[in-house]
């Protein structure tokens, strides 16, 4: 199916009247051409080896100069590990890569622990919390086992209660979680956008109406910045948690906790180790914190892949994220309406225009599994998709370095195993 000029012509119209929550007069000025896809999918060696590669959701393509960034950063570190020269040049390398991340996100550089995944960050803030018995957590109905293992764990070791929030209907969100508030709750967490059904949490208003009630939100945002805007002090909530290697198309084992600076002195580090302090004296057994973020870094640490992920986003503010954001919505409103068009096949994910994403969800047609779909897919055409919660549900992570060819060729295969 290829676009159409009235499709194209609905597209930009679609552009022009905000994709993100907020007007984008200028999208239609931006909407990338033919040339600059092209030069965008050069970058990628990852896209050259599937015929469909729609699993950014789960881990996003490296491109070439982070590959080789990164490789050159290990090449680096064995000229002599130890010496001062190298010490001194990964320790750059790391304050690059924190101002890059606070400033690509809205944070300031000491609200940022540099971290190896979003779950690691979730960590930090569950552990940071004095858990008595009784006490109580607020998660969404729809949380990654990222999440949902720590928060089972604290239950076992501490016996607190879990509670669950419908996050289905995002315009309901604040009331399910208010409704759930007790003297109690000590913390909520929720995913920024929800990889199982591609839901966008109203994290403002949340953030606001817990914010007055005096309960700390912890976002897990694996999902979001890359994907979908991401303004730390605009969204108001307390942490956030992101990764490097999805939508952010950096290396494995990259991500950041973001802490904002008036909950610092009141979320203690659990797990430590050298270079977390600012200062520390043996005699007398004690430590000062360093006074930002870094109080939650500690020991040795994948710097090359830091760097491989400064590469990253350094790449990605050059190319313009309004243009990034253009090309994904024209995109997204594309597979929409292609899975719209679809018998038998449904969107799950949502359609609206302030909730659209590269989170796309569809369900199969009753009688089928999305589990032998995707296996089929991967096996006998190589397109890369991701079977989700639901047995039905299939999910394509649209990225900016997708077609609307590969999209095209990964329906028509999903309605031939489907027939
Ligand atoms: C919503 C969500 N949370 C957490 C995770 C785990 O992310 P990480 O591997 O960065 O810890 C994922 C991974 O897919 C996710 O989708």
């Amino acid at each position: 199916m290829a676009i159409t000029t009235d499709r194209r012509t609905f597209l930009k119209a679609t552009l022009a009247t905000g994709l993100y929550g907020f007007a984008r007069p200028f999208a239609t000025a931006i909407t990338p051409d033919g040339d600059w896809i092209e030069s965008v999918r050069a970058e990628f060696p990852g896209l050259k080896h599937s015929r469909g590669y729609f699993q950014t959701g789960a881990f996003g393509l490296c491109s070439q100069r982070v590959i080789e960034r990164t490789k050159d950063l290990i090449d680096r570190q064995n000229l002599g590990p130890a010496h001062p020269d190298q010490i001194d040049y990964l320790k750059n390398v790391e304050r690059e890569c924190r101002e890059l991340v606070a400033q690509t996100f809205g944070a300031k550089p000491t609200e940022v622990a540099l971290t190896a995944n979003t779950t690691t960050g979730l960590n930090i803030v569950l552990w940071s919390i004095d858990w008595q018995a009784g006490d109580e957590l607020i998660i969404s109905d729809q949380e990654h086992p990222g999440l949902l293992l720590p928060c089972y764990n604290l239950v076992r070791r501490f016996g607190i209660v879990l509670k669950l929030a419908p996050i289905a209907q995002p315009e309901k969100t604040v009331d399910e979680v208010v409704a759930r508030l007790t003297p109690r709750t000590r913390l909520v967490v929720m995913s920024h956008v929800s990889r199982g059904s591609g839901v966008v949490l109203p994290a403002a208003a949340l953030a606001a109406a817990l914010r007055t009630r005096g309960v700390r939100l912890l976002l897990d945002g694996a999902q979001g910045p890359g994907n979908v805007l991401v303004d730390f002090h605009a969204i108001g909530c307390d942490y956030y948690s992101l990764c490097g290697h999805k939508w952010l198309l950096g290396p494995k084992s990259t991500g950041a906790l973001l802490v904002r600076s008036d909950v610092l002195e009141s979320t203690p580090p659990t797990w430590t180790g050298s270079n977390a302090q600012a200062s520390m004296n043996e005699a007398a057994q004690s430590l000062e914190w360093h006074p930002d973020a870094r109080r939650y870094e500690f020991s040795t640490r994948y710097v090359a892949g830091l760097g491989g992920w400064h590469e990253a986003l350094r790449w990605l503010d050059g190319l313009g994220w309004d243009r990034i954001r253009a090309r994904q919505a024209e995109l997204l409103a594309y597979t929409g309406e292609a899975i719209k068009a679809t018998r038998g096949m449904e969107l799950v994910s949502p359609d609206n225009l302030a909730q659209r994403n590269g989170i796309v969800v569809l369900r199969l047609p009753e009688g089928l599994n999305a589990t032998n779909i995707y296996e089929r897919l991967r096996r006998e055409d190589n397109i890369l998709v991701s079977p989700v919660t639901a047995p039905r549900d299939l999910r394509l992570s649209v990225h900016f370095y997708n077609t609307e060819a590969e999209i095209d060729l990964a329906l028509a295969r999903i309605r031939t195993y489907s027939a």
